[in-house]
Protein backbone atom coordinates (compact mmCIF):
# COMPACT_ATOMS: atom_id res chain seq x y z
CA UNK A 1 0.00 0.00 0.00
CA UNK A 2 1.67 3.09 -0.95
CA UNK A 3 0.95 6.36 0.65
CA UNK A 4 2.33 9.94 -0.57
CA UNK A 5 3.03 12.14 2.61
CA UNK A 6 2.74 15.96 2.45
CA UNK A 7 3.80 17.35 5.24
CA UNK A 8 3.38 21.01 4.04
CA UNK A 9 3.80 24.23 5.97
CA UNK A 10 3.31 25.67 9.14
CA UNK A 11 2.92 23.26 11.80
CA UNK A 12 2.08 20.71 9.12
CA UNK A 13 5.43 18.85 9.12
CA UNK A 14 5.31 18.86 12.98
CA UNK A 15 2.09 16.99 13.31
CA UNK A 16 2.73 14.53 10.23
CA UNK A 17 5.95 13.31 12.01
CA UNK A 18 3.57 12.19 14.99
CA UNK A 19 1.21 10.65 12.60
CA UNK A 20 4.05 8.58 10.73
CA UNK A 21 5.55 7.43 13.80
CA UNK A 22 1.65 5.95 14.47
CA UNK A 23 1.51 4.18 10.82
CA UNK A 24 5.51 2.89 11.78
CA UNK A 25 4.40 1.49 15.11
CA UNK A 26 1.70 -0.55 13.55
CA UNK A 27 4.15 -2.11 11.68
CA UNK A 28 1.54 -2.92 8.45
CA UNK A 29 3.22 -3.16 5.08
CA UNK A 30 3.39 0.70 4.19
CA UNK A 31 5.16 2.24 1.34
CA UNK A 32 5.46 6.00 2.61
CA UNK A 33 6.90 8.61 0.43
CA UNK A 34 7.13 12.56 1.23
CA UNK A 35 7.03 15.14 -1.08
CA UNK A 36 6.82 19.17 -0.96
CA UNK A 37 3.45 20.84 -0.92
CA UNK A 38 1.85 24.71 -0.62
CA UNK A 39 4.90 27.56 0.32
CA UNK A 40 7.43 24.69 1.11
CA UNK A 41 7.16 23.47 -2.41
CA UNK A 42 6.75 27.09 -3.80
CA UNK A 43 10.22 28.18 -2.03
CA UNK A 44 12.11 25.15 -3.21
CA UNK A 45 10.68 24.84 -7.24
CA UNK A 46 8.13 28.07 -7.85
CA UNK A 47 5.32 25.77 -7.64
CA UNK A 48 2.74 24.92 -4.47
CA UNK A 49 1.95 21.97 -6.35
CA UNK A 50 4.93 20.57 -8.28
CA UNK A 51 4.20 17.95 -11.14
CA UNK A 52 6.59 15.90 -9.24
CA UNK A 53 4.44 15.83 -6.10
CA UNK A 54 0.88 15.05 -8.00
CA UNK A 55 2.25 12.40 -9.82
CA UNK A 56 3.31 10.88 -6.76
CA UNK A 57 -0.20 11.46 -5.35
CA UNK A 58 -1.88 10.06 -8.32
CA UNK A 59 0.59 6.91 -7.98
CA UNK A 60 -0.33 6.04 -4.33
CA UNK A 61 -3.24 4.60 -2.80
CA UNK A 62 -3.52 7.50 -0.21
CA UNK A 63 -2.18 11.14 0.84
CA UNK A 64 -1.32 11.90 4.44
CA UNK A 65 -1.33 15.45 4.30
CA UNK A 66 -0.35 18.39 6.63
CA UNK A 67 -1.31 21.61 6.02
CA UNK A 68 -0.23 24.47 3.65
CA UNK A 69 -0.20 28.58 4.08
CA UNK A 70 1.02 31.37 5.38
CA UNK A 71 -0.18 35.63 5.77
CA UNK A 72 3.37 35.97 3.99
CA UNK A 73 2.18 34.44 0.34
CA UNK A 74 -0.97 36.93 0.35
CA UNK A 75 0.68 39.16 -1.82
CA UNK A 76 1.35 35.98 -4.20
CA UNK A 77 -0.80 35.96 -7.07
CA UNK A 78 -3.66 33.44 -7.00
CA UNK A 79 -2.10 30.66 -9.05
CA UNK A 80 1.08 30.80 -6.80
CA UNK A 81 -0.47 30.32 -3.40
CA UNK A 82 -0.22 27.37 -1.27
CA UNK A 83 -3.56 26.51 -0.69
CA UNK A 84 -4.02 26.44 -4.44
CA UNK A 85 -2.16 22.92 -3.70
CA UNK A 86 -5.14 21.03 -2.21
CA UNK A 87 -7.48 22.63 -4.46
CA UNK A 88 -5.29 21.11 -6.96
CA UNK A 89 -5.34 17.80 -5.64
CA UNK A 90 -8.81 17.43 -5.03
CA UNK A 91 -9.46 18.42 -8.53
CA UNK A 92 -7.05 16.31 -10.41
CA UNK A 93 -8.34 13.38 -7.73
CA UNK A 94 -12.04 13.85 -8.32
CA UNK A 95 -12.05 14.10 -4.55
CA UNK A 96 -15.81 14.66 -4.50
CA UNK A 97 -16.60 13.73 -0.83
CA UNK A 98 -15.25 15.04 2.09
CA UNK A 99 -16.10 13.51 5.47
CA UNK A 100 -15.53 15.18 8.63
CA UNK A 101 -16.28 13.51 11.98
CA UNK A 102 -17.13 15.85 14.93
CA UNK A 103 -16.43 13.65 17.92
CA UNK A 104 -16.71 14.57 21.34
CA UNK A 105 -14.45 12.52 23.54
CA UNK A 106 -15.87 12.25 26.77
CA UNK A 107 -12.87 13.59 28.30
CA UNK A 108 -13.00 16.64 26.58
CA UNK A 109 -16.46 17.60 27.60
CA UNK A 110 -15.50 20.36 29.63
CA UNK A 111 -13.39 21.88 26.53
CA UNK A 112 -16.36 22.57 24.57
CA UNK A 113 -17.73 25.98 24.18
CA UNK A 114 -21.36 24.63 24.82
CA UNK A 115 -22.59 22.91 27.92
CA UNK A 116 -21.38 19.67 28.37
CA UNK A 117 -24.52 18.13 28.70
CA UNK A 118 -25.49 19.43 25.64
CA UNK A 119 -22.29 17.91 23.84
CA UNK A 120 -21.50 14.77 25.98
CA UNK A 121 -21.67 11.73 23.60
CA UNK A 122 -21.90 13.74 20.54
CA UNK A 123 -20.86 11.50 17.40
CA UNK A 124 -21.99 13.47 13.93
CA UNK A 125 -20.82 12.87 10.35
CA UNK A 126 -20.80 15.78 8.70
CA UNK A 127 -20.35 15.02 4.46
CA UNK A 128 -19.60 18.23 2.12
CA UNK A 129 -19.43 17.98 -1.46
CA UNK A 130 -16.19 19.31 -2.10
CA UNK A 131 -15.82 19.94 -6.35
CA UNK A 132 -18.83 22.04 -7.06
CA UNK A 133 -21.17 25.03 -5.69
CA UNK A 134 -19.90 28.44 -5.65
CA UNK A 135 -16.83 27.58 -5.02
CA UNK A 136 -16.13 26.26 -8.54
CA UNK A 137 -18.96 27.51 -10.32
CA UNK A 138 -18.05 29.20 -13.78
CA UNK A 139 -18.71 32.28 -14.86
CA UNK A 140 -17.20 34.14 -12.27
CA UNK A 141 -14.85 37.83 -12.05
CA UNK A 142 -15.02 41.11 -12.11
CA UNK A 143 -16.71 43.36 -14.16
CA UNK A 144 -18.67 47.34 -14.53
CA UNK A 145 -22.80 46.42 -13.65
CA UNK A 146 -24.35 46.40 -17.02
CA UNK A 147 -27.13 46.54 -14.70
CA UNK A 148 -29.20 46.12 -10.92
CA UNK A 149 -29.22 48.82 -8.36
CA UNK A 150 -25.60 50.87 -9.23
CA UNK A 151 -25.47 50.08 -13.33
CA UNK A 152 -21.69 51.31 -14.26
CA UNK A 153 -20.61 50.05 -10.57
CA UNK A 154 -17.56 47.82 -10.01
CA UNK A 155 -19.24 44.60 -9.19
CA UNK A 156 -18.13 40.67 -8.85
CA UNK A 157 -19.76 37.68 -9.25
CA UNK A 158 -19.86 33.85 -8.71
CA UNK A 159 -22.04 31.05 -9.75
CA UNK A 160 -23.53 28.56 -7.76
CA UNK A 161 -24.62 25.22 -9.69
CA UNK A 162 -25.00 21.53 -9.06
CA UNK A 163 -25.64 18.99 -11.79
CA UNK A 164 -28.14 16.33 -10.77
CA UNK A 165 -24.77 13.45 -10.77
CA UNK A 166 -23.22 15.78 -8.89
CA UNK A 167 -25.82 15.36 -6.30
CA UNK A 168 -26.79 11.78 -6.30
CA UNK A 169 -23.35 10.85 -5.87
CA UNK A 170 -22.67 12.46 -2.93
CA UNK A 171 -26.29 11.43 -1.94
CA UNK A 172 -25.25 7.73 -2.33
CA UNK A 173 -22.01 8.58 -0.16
CA UNK A 174 -24.33 9.57 2.65
CA UNK A 175 -27.11 7.15 2.82
CA UNK A 176 -24.34 4.27 2.25
CA UNK A 177 -22.79 6.30 5.60
CA UNK A 178 -25.39 6.57 7.26
CA UNK A 179 -26.31 2.51 6.78
CA UNK A 180 -23.29 1.84 8.99
CA UNK A 181 -24.30 4.48 11.47
CA UNK A 182 -27.81 5.06 13.45
CA UNK A 183 -29.81 5.53 9.90
CA UNK A 184 -30.28 8.60 9.98
CA UNK A 185 -29.63 11.70 7.25
CA UNK A 186 -30.26 15.42 7.30
CA UNK A 187 -29.52 17.28 3.95
CA UNK A 188 -29.18 20.77 4.40
CA UNK A 189 -29.96 23.05 1.46
CA UNK A 190 -31.34 26.48 1.42
CA UNK A 191 -34.28 25.60 -1.46
CA UNK A 192 -36.84 27.85 -0.11
CA UNK A 193 -34.30 30.64 -2.16
CA UNK A 194 -31.80 29.24 -4.23
CA UNK A 195 -32.94 26.97 -7.23
CA UNK A 196 -29.34 25.04 -7.02
CA UNK A 197 -30.59 24.02 -3.75
CA UNK A 198 -34.20 23.31 -5.09
CA UNK A 199 -32.53 20.65 -7.29
CA UNK A 200 -30.33 19.42 -4.54
CA UNK A 201 -33.40 18.78 -2.23
CA UNK A 202 -35.41 16.63 -5.15
CA UNK A 203 -32.29 15.08 -6.11
CA UNK A 204 -31.54 13.85 -2.22
CA UNK A 205 -35.35 12.68 -1.80
CA UNK A 206 -34.92 10.86 -5.05
CA UNK A 207 -31.70 9.18 -3.78
CA UNK A 208 -33.37 8.44 -0.20
CA UNK A 209 -35.73 6.50 -2.06
CA UNK A 210 -33.59 3.60 -2.63
CA UNK A 211 -32.69 3.35 1.02
CA UNK A 212 -35.58 2.91 2.71
CA UNK A 213 -33.80 1.77 6.21
CA UNK A 214 -32.53 5.22 6.18
CA UNK A 215 -34.52 8.41 7.74
CA UNK A 216 -34.14 11.37 5.18
CA UNK A 217 -34.54 15.13 6.28
CA UNK A 218 -34.03 18.20 4.77
CA UNK A 219 -33.36 21.50 6.86
CA UNK A 220 -32.97 25.07 5.71
CA UNK A 221 -29.04 26.00 6.56
CA UNK A 222 -29.65 29.28 8.60
CA UNK A 223 -31.96 26.33 11.34
CA UNK A 224 -28.85 23.65 10.59
CA UNK A 225 -26.80 26.48 11.84
CA UNK A 226 -29.11 26.94 14.99
CA UNK A 227 -29.81 23.58 15.76
CA UNK A 228 -25.56 22.68 16.06
CA UNK A 229 -25.44 25.05 18.69
CA UNK A 230 -28.83 24.29 20.11
CA UNK A 231 -29.14 20.68 19.94
CA UNK A 232 -26.34 18.84 18.17
CA UNK A 233 -27.28 15.61 19.49
CA UNK A 234 -29.89 15.47 17.01
CA UNK A 235 -27.89 15.42 13.91
CA UNK A 236 -26.18 11.84 12.63
CA UNK A 237 -24.89 12.11 9.15
CA UNK A 238 -25.43 15.42 7.65
CA UNK A 239 -24.73 15.41 3.96
CA UNK A 240 -24.46 19.35 2.36
CA UNK A 241 -22.99 21.47 -0.75
CA UNK A 242 -19.58 23.04 -0.32
CA UNK A 243 -19.90 26.05 0.62
CA UNK A 244 -22.45 25.01 3.57
CA UNK A 245 -20.36 22.08 4.42
CA UNK A 246 -17.30 24.21 4.96
CA UNK A 247 -19.08 26.90 7.25
CA UNK A 248 -21.33 24.18 9.45
CA UNK A 249 -17.96 21.58 9.77
CA UNK A 250 -15.85 24.66 11.58
CA UNK A 251 -18.81 25.43 13.58
CA UNK A 252 -19.18 21.68 14.80
CA UNK A 253 -15.65 21.05 15.35
CA UNK A 254 -15.94 24.15 17.88
CA UNK A 255 -18.59 21.39 20.16
CA UNK A 256 -15.74 19.00 20.18
CA UNK A 257 -13.20 21.23 22.06
CA UNK A 258 -10.81 22.12 19.70
CA UNK A 259 -10.29 21.90 15.88
CA UNK A 260 -6.84 20.12 16.72
CA UNK A 261 -8.80 17.09 17.56
CA UNK A 262 -10.59 17.03 14.01
CA UNK A 263 -9.84 14.61 11.50
CA UNK A 264 -10.58 14.55 7.70
CA UNK A 265 -11.36 12.39 4.82
CA UNK A 266 -11.80 13.91 0.90
CA UNK A 267 -12.08 10.79 -0.92
CA UNK A 268 -12.86 9.98 -4.79
CA UNK A 269 -15.31 7.35 -6.52
CA UNK A 270 -11.87 4.94 -6.52
CA UNK A 271 -11.22 4.93 -2.29
CA UNK A 272 -8.30 6.87 -2.77
CA UNK A 273 -8.05 9.95 -0.43
CA UNK A 274 -6.56 12.72 0.91
CA UNK A 275 -6.60 12.55 4.53
CA UNK A 276 -5.77 15.73 6.56
CA UNK A 277 -6.84 17.23 9.84
CA UNK A 278 -9.62 20.01 9.56
CA UNK A 279 -7.23 22.76 10.75
CA UNK A 280 -4.67 24.87 8.67
CA UNK A 281 -0.99 25.63 9.34
CA UNK A 282 -1.57 27.38 12.18
CA UNK A 283 1.47 29.86 12.03
CA UNK A 284 0.92 31.33 15.08
CA UNK A 285 2.38 28.70 16.81
CA UNK A 286 4.59 27.17 14.18
CA UNK A 287 7.95 25.51 15.29
CA UNK A 288 6.93 26.04 18.94
CA UNK A 289 6.37 22.01 19.29
CA UNK A 290 2.62 22.56 20.96
CA UNK A 291 0.51 21.96 18.45
CA UNK A 292 -1.99 18.95 18.77
CA UNK A 293 -1.12 15.97 16.37
CA UNK A 294 -4.53 13.91 17.06
CA UNK A 295 -6.67 15.66 14.36
CA UNK A 296 -3.53 13.99 12.13
CA UNK A 297 -2.92 10.51 13.63
CA UNK A 298 -7.18 10.49 13.52
CA UNK A 299 -7.28 10.90 10.02
CA UNK A 300 -4.28 8.46 9.71
CA UNK A 301 -6.80 6.47 10.98
CA UNK A 302 -9.97 7.34 9.01
CA UNK A 303 -7.02 6.60 5.88
CA UNK A 304 -6.63 3.10 6.75
CA UNK A 305 -10.10 2.37 7.51
CA UNK A 306 -11.52 3.97 4.04
CA UNK A 307 -8.52 3.52 1.37
CA UNK A 308 -6.29 0.91 2.90
CA UNK A 309 -9.21 -1.63 4.32
CA UNK A 310 -7.56 -2.01 7.39
CA UNK A 311 -10.31 -1.54 9.95
CA UNK A 312 -9.01 -3.05 12.88
CA UNK A 313 -5.68 -1.01 12.84
CA UNK A 314 -7.88 2.16 12.64
CA UNK A 315 -10.00 1.30 15.64
CA UNK A 316 -6.32 0.88 17.31
CA UNK A 317 -5.29 3.84 16.64
CA UNK A 318 -8.45 5.47 17.83
CA UNK A 319 -8.66 3.33 20.95
CA UNK A 320 -5.04 4.94 21.66
CA UNK A 321 -6.14 8.26 21.34
CA UNK A 322 -8.86 7.59 23.82
CA UNK A 323 -6.33 6.54 26.08
CA UNK A 324 -3.91 9.01 26.00
CA UNK A 325 -7.13 11.22 26.80
CA UNK A 326 -8.00 9.46 29.82
CA UNK A 327 -4.36 9.30 31.11
CA UNK A 328 -5.19 12.86 31.13
CA UNK A 329 -2.44 14.25 28.36
CA UNK A 330 -2.90 17.87 26.76
CA UNK A 331 -1.60 20.03 24.39
CA UNK A 332 -2.32 23.59 25.83
CA UNK A 333 -5.37 23.88 22.94
CA UNK A 334 -7.03 21.43 25.39
CA UNK A 335 -5.79 21.66 28.06
CA UNK A 336 -7.21 21.96 31.30
CA UNK A 337 -6.73 22.09 35.42
CA UNK A 338 -5.59 18.78 36.49
CA UNK A 339 -4.62 17.78 33.65
CA UNK A 340 -0.87 17.39 32.01
CA UNK A 341 0.17 19.55 29.66
CA UNK A 342 2.15 17.75 26.85
CA UNK A 343 3.70 18.96 23.61
CA UNK A 344 3.45 17.30 20.48
CA UNK A 345 6.10 14.72 20.07
CA UNK A 346 5.25 13.89 23.71
CA UNK A 347 1.60 13.27 22.59
CA UNK A 348 3.11 11.40 19.60
CA UNK A 349 5.22 9.35 22.16
CA UNK A 350 2.02 8.89 24.44
CA UNK A 351 0.04 7.43 21.22
CA UNK A 352 2.61 4.90 20.53
CA UNK A 353 3.01 3.91 23.57
CA UNK A 354 -0.66 3.28 23.70
CA UNK A 355 -0.75 1.38 20.82
P1 LIG B 1 -5.77 27.50 11.41
O1 LIG B 1 -6.66 26.32 11.48
O2 LIG B 1 -4.42 27.29 10.87
O3 LIG B 1 -5.64 28.14 12.85
C1 LIG B 1 -6.75 28.66 13.59
C2 LIG B 1 -6.42 28.68 15.09
O4 LIG B 1 -6.42 27.33 15.58
C3 LIG B 1 -5.02 29.23 15.40
O5 LIG B 1 -5.06 29.97 16.60
C4 LIG B 1 -4.17 27.98 15.57
O6 LIG B 1 -3.07 28.17 16.43
C5 LIG B 1 -5.17 26.99 16.13
N1 LIG B 1 -4.84 25.61 15.73
C6 LIG B 1 -4.98 25.07 14.49
N2 LIG B 1 -4.55 23.81 14.47
C7 LIG B 1 -4.11 23.53 15.72
C8 LIG B 1 -3.53 22.37 16.33
N3 LIG B 1 -3.30 21.23 15.66
N4 LIG B 1 -3.18 22.45 17.64
C9 LIG B 1 -3.42 23.57 18.33
N5 LIG B 1 -3.96 24.69 17.82
C10 LIG B 1 -4.30 24.67 16.52
O7 LIG B 1 -6.57 28.59 10.54
P2 LIG B 1 -6.10 30.06 10.10
O8 LIG B 1 -5.30 30.70 11.15
O9 LIG B 1 -7.32 30.72 9.63
O10 LIG B 1 -5.19 29.83 8.81
C11 LIG B 1 -3.76 29.71 8.86
C12 LIG B 1 -3.26 29.31 7.47
O11 LIG B 1 -3.71 27.99 7.19
C13 LIG B 1 -3.77 30.19 6.34
O12 LIG B 1 -2.72 30.40 5.43
C14 LIG B 1 -4.89 29.36 5.73
O13 LIG B 1 -5.11 29.66 4.38
C15 LIG B 1 -4.34 27.97 5.90
N6 LIG B 1 -5.36 26.91 5.90
C16 LIG B 1 -5.00 25.72 5.28
C17 LIG B 1 -5.85 24.66 5.29
C18 LIG B 1 -5.37 23.39 4.67
O14 LIG B 1 -4.18 23.20 4.50
N7 LIG B 1 -6.25 22.47 4.30
C19 LIG B 1 -7.19 24.74 5.90
C20 LIG B 1 -7.46 25.98 6.58
C21 LIG B 1 -6.56 27.03 6.56
MG1 LIG C 1 -12.95 25.87 6.33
Amino acid sequence: MKIAVLPGDGIGPEIVAEAVKVLDALKLDLQLQSAPVGGAAYEASGHPLPPATLELAQASDAILFGAVGDWKYDTLERALRPEQAILGLRKALGLFANFRPAICYKELTHASSLKPELVSGLDILIIRELTGDIYFGQPRGRRTAPDGHFPGAEEAFDTMRYSRPEIERIGHVAFQAAQKRSKRVTSVDKANVLETFQLWKDVMTEVGKQYPDVQLDHMYVDNAAMQLVKEPKRFDVVVTGNMFGDILSDEASMLTGSIGMLPSASLNDKKQGLYEPSHGSAPDIAGKGVANPLATILSAAMMLRFSLGQEAAAQKIEAAVQKVLAQGLRTPDIYSEGTTKVGTQQMGDAVVAAL
